[in-house]
């Protein structure tokens, strides 16, 4: 049966892009909706251009009371009924008990080879410590944050002279690839890593 694929996301959304122009064809999966928790991001035209229901739940709006935006989005996804919950590019940190809601239905890119530099900063970080290599890494959603078991890695070269500008983009290049192999991967039922040069 078609996974229904849920993608959350916070900004620019060219992850999101990427997804949803991979689901085509015999994909086991189909995009049902994108969510982002910011009024002005530039990805909800993008999702709309493609035809994919956008939704809007503006962590703002709940003044630092964390449960009430979560009882929001757990409200609004579940009426997408998602079998996979992509993040990408969101920029929240979600409670253990949404976490646990979906566990093992989310994943998760981020813009490090894990277990190297979970959190923010993570290109600036890199150079600063001297890395001759960078890249991303897509892993299911675990209580643990930039956890959980890696489901994909690419991997780039970080050249003499990089900023942390230059490397990203280098390293977003990759993401677009590997983010949607590994969701097909992963929509297929299969959890082995994909490892892209
Ligand atoms: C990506 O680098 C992603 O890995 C990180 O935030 C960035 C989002 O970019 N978590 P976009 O919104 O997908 O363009």
């Amino acid at each position: 049966m078609t996974k229904r694929v849920a993608i959350l996301f916070s900004g620019s959304g060219s992850n999101m892009v990427a997804l949803i122009d991979s689901m085509t064809g015999d994909h086991p999966a189909r995009p049902v909706v994108a969510l982002c928790n910011t009024p002005d991001a530039p990805g909800f035209a993008k999702a709309e251009a493609r035809g994919v229901p956008t939704e809007l739940v503006d962590h703002r709006d709940f003044k630092g009371d964390r449960p009430a935006f979560e009882a929001v989005m757990t409200r609004t996804l579940d009426r997408y009924a998602p079998d996979i919950i992509c993040f990408a590019g969101f920029m929240r940190i979600l409670t253990d008990d949404f976490i646990s809601r979906w566990q093992g239905r989310i994943i998760n890119i981020h813009p490090s080879l894990l277990p190297k530099y979970r959190g923010l900063d993570t290109h600036a970080r890199a150079i600063e410590a001297g890395e001759a290599e960078a890249g991303c890494t897509v892993h299911e959603v675990t209580l643990e944050l930039d956890d959980g078991p890696i489901l994909g890695q690419a991997r780039v070269p970080v050249r003499p002279g990089d900023t942390a500008e230059v490397l990203a983009a280098r390293v977003l290049e990759q993401e677009h690839r590997l983010y949607p192999a590994v969701l097909r991967r992963f929509a297929a039922g299969d959890h082995t890593p994909v490892h892209l040069p």
